[in-house]
């Protein structure tokens, strides 16, 4: 089995949103700048136009926050009062509606940042996405030949995720801890600087606790992404595979494989967790001692006469207070970690840069009838690989050039290079005279038409399927296309007739049925080329009969190029060019090559082996791989 079905697709919004790079660098950011993806992961919470929404938010979070600190203030300033013999009623009341004041001012001022935080979080996640999901379409090809799709899938989902729990729970968390540590050490210096630098004593344990986890924890998180990365892909590999599988009778594999990868997701879960988890315990701890340290140094400042009660009992909050911070931080830090290796894994792809480019001189293509050259072209997937050889052949306007030759021989890699979804390596390609390598990708698609090997049919109605590649088509125009691609009737018996649903890929239509909705979607594009690849295999006689009635109605007037294993479709090409191992081994009209008695008469004649009259058979025809 060679091929699956045909499916129409007009590229040109894949490539619509192309940027203009240079050619291909992958530009990872690399192990050790962690701070750097940090900075990057919250510059997309804070772009220009959020500039003053963060602004507002923090100057909010920073007046709660002095809220906050008054309270212990005050309190110290009543315990004064009540422990000093001069004290008033009045004074105290009005220390107590001060503390209530600060109390409203630091939950309503506190609440208020927290909304815009939030509402910077997800704005922040929503705009990483559709960059990393609008790049990923910019990609040239190459890149999804490098990448399993489940890896990439995982990029979109787990670690994005990674990245939405570190902008609602940290991003905020981080900016109230910093300005809540900083403006309680400023009051705490102020003060007593004797008292505070008792109460930091135990900070410098706590920062070598916290690198030290950084170190263990770091790497482990990123191999977790990793992980999780290649589970996603096998999980979708299956999935999509299912019928195989089934058909296979490898569910229990299937199940088995599934676990072990999520064995090896655990155990590294649980070490990266649970070195950054260890680190919460070791600061709560470390906080009490700090507590416990300045009620010892404040008891003997007060018995010497050196400080007041408040004083130390206002220390004592502060000092609790500088812990919370302080541990939330360090909470905070397995966020951040899993943050850092998630968004070093989708900034690796928003990196990447497209290899097929547009020219800063790029012109738009100008249609003149449909002049295609190929001349001496060579190509290559991989570098090294060679597997186009000095391709030269030419379609005159209007021409249907057929395209045969046994599997692997370079047949599809042709379209893929005429379609410039890959560049090509020497040689040259002129449509009408131009370069194609000087043209921009968009305009140059608008008018190719491609009827892949590979069928896709989207979630969505039979009428917007159809519509895909010309959203502005009307409704009329379509039923039109399906009639001349034979697919209105089954259309109209369908539940909904056009407005029947299509399941995923358009599993819910046979493949004969899905051929001619993607020639109708090709149709009602209208482009002014054509390219198609085995659109018609695997149907019965009848169907195919159908299929080639509408095919040779959408080839009408186009330049074509049909590529085809069954011989009968291309017999009637202007010319029809034979490929072996990347090289055009022969090219003329079908009676000149069987006159050649060549390559593809021996093509020709192993499919119809038998049925010829006198049962002629070539010798040579055991390549086919039909
Ligand atoms: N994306 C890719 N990356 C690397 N190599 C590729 C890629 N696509 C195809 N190839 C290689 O290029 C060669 C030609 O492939 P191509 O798809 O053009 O063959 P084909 O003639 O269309 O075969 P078939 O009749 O089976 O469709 C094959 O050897 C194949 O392994
Ligand atoms: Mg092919």
């Amino acid at each position: 089995m060679t091929t699956t079905s045909a499916s129409t697709t007009k590229t040109s919004q894949a490539q619509a949103k192309s940027r203009g790079y240079s050619r291909a660098t992958t530009a990872p950011t690399r192990k050790g700048d962690s701070s750097q993806v940090l900075l990057r992961l919250i510059g997309y919470m804070i772009d220009r136009e959020n500039r003053l929404r963060l602004v507002v938010a923090t100057l909010a979070l920073l007046l709660s926050i002095i809220a906050l600190i008054a309270i212990p203030w005050l309190t110290g300033r009543a315990i004064n009062l009540l422990s000093s013999s001069g004290g008033s009623l009045s004074q105290l009341r009005s220390l107590i509606t001060w503390a209530l004041v600060s109390c409203a001012v630091y939950f309503l001022l506190g609440l208020y940042a927290s909304r815009q935080y939030s509402y910077l979080a997800t704005r922040g996640l929503f705009k990483l996405q559709n960059d990393l999901f609008s790049h990923m379409q910019s990609l040239s090809l190459s890149f999804f030949d490098r990448q399993p799709l489940g890896q990439l899938v995982s990029r979109v989902t787990n670690d994005a995720e990674t990245v939405a729990q570190f902008y609602e729970n940290a991003v905020s968390q981080i900016i109230q801890s910093l300005l809540q540590i900083l403006l309680i050490l400023g009051v705490m210096l102020i003060t007593d600087w004797r008292l505070t630098i008792a109460a930091l004593l135990v900070v410098p344990v706590l920062l070598y606790v916290t690198s030290t986890v950084e170190r263990v924890s770091s790497p482990a998180f990123a191999r977790l992404q990793e992980e999780l990365g290649n589970m996603s892909g096998f999980q979708e590999e299956t999935i999509t595979g299912n019928k195989v599988i089934i058909s296979c009778r490898r569910q229990d594999w299937a199940g088995e494989q599934n676990e072990k990868l999520a064995d090896g997701v655990f155990d590294v879960a649980s070490k990266a967790y649970f070195a950054a988890l260890l680190q919460f315990p070791v600061t709560s701890v470390l906080i009490l001692v700090q507590t416990v340290i300045v009620l010892i140094f404040g008891g003997f400042l007060v018995i010497d006469g050196q400080t007041d009660l408040g004083t130390v009992t206002a220390f004592v909050a502060y000092s609790a207070m500088l812990g919370t911070p302080l541990s939330d931080l360090s909470n905070i830090l397995s966020t951040a970690l899993a943050a850092v290796a998630g968004g070093r894994r989708v900034f690796e792809v928003i990196d990447e840069q497209p290899t097929v480019v547009d020219t800063p001189s790029a012109q738009d293509y100008q249609f003149q009838g449909g002049h295609v050259e190929f001349k001496n072209v060579d190509f290559s997937y991989v570098k090294g690989r060679k597997i186009l050889k000095h391709n030269t052949f030419e379609a005159l306007p209007g021409q249907k050039i057929g395209i045969c030759g046994p599997t692997g021989a370079g047949k599809s890699t042709i379209i893929n290079i005429l379609t410039r979804y890959y560049d090509i390596d020497g040689g040259m390609i002129l449509i009408d005279g131009q370069d194609i390598s000087k043209l921009t990708q968009v305009s140059l698609r608008q008018q190719i038409g491609v009827v892949l090997q590979e069928a896709f049919l989207f979630t969505d109605t039979v009428m917007n399927n159809l519509k895909y590649a010309r959203p502005d088509a009307t409704d009329e125009e379509c039923i039109q296309a399906a009639q001349q691609a034979n697919a209105h009737e089954f259309i109209t018996r369908l539940q909904k007739g056009y407005q029947t649903m299509m399941t995923e890929r358009g599993a819910n239509l046979s493949q004969g049925q899905r051929q001619m909705l993607t020639i109708a979607r090709a149709m009602v594009a209208n482009p002014r080329l054509l390219v198609l690849d085995e659109a018609t295999s695997n149907v019965d006689t009848r169907t195919e009969k159908l299929i080639q009635q509408g095919l040779q109605r959408l080839i009408a007037g186009r330049t074509s190029f049909v590529i085809a294993h069954r011989l009968s479709t291309i017999r009637d090409s202007a010319r029809i060019l034979v490929v072996n191992g990347g090289e055009i081994v022969e090219s003329g009209p079908h009676d000149e090559l069987m006159a050649a008695k060549g390559f593809y008469y021996a093509l020709y004649m192993s499919q119809f082996k038998g049925k010829l009259p006198g049962g002629q058979a070539a010798a040579s025809a055991d390549f086919i791989s039909t």
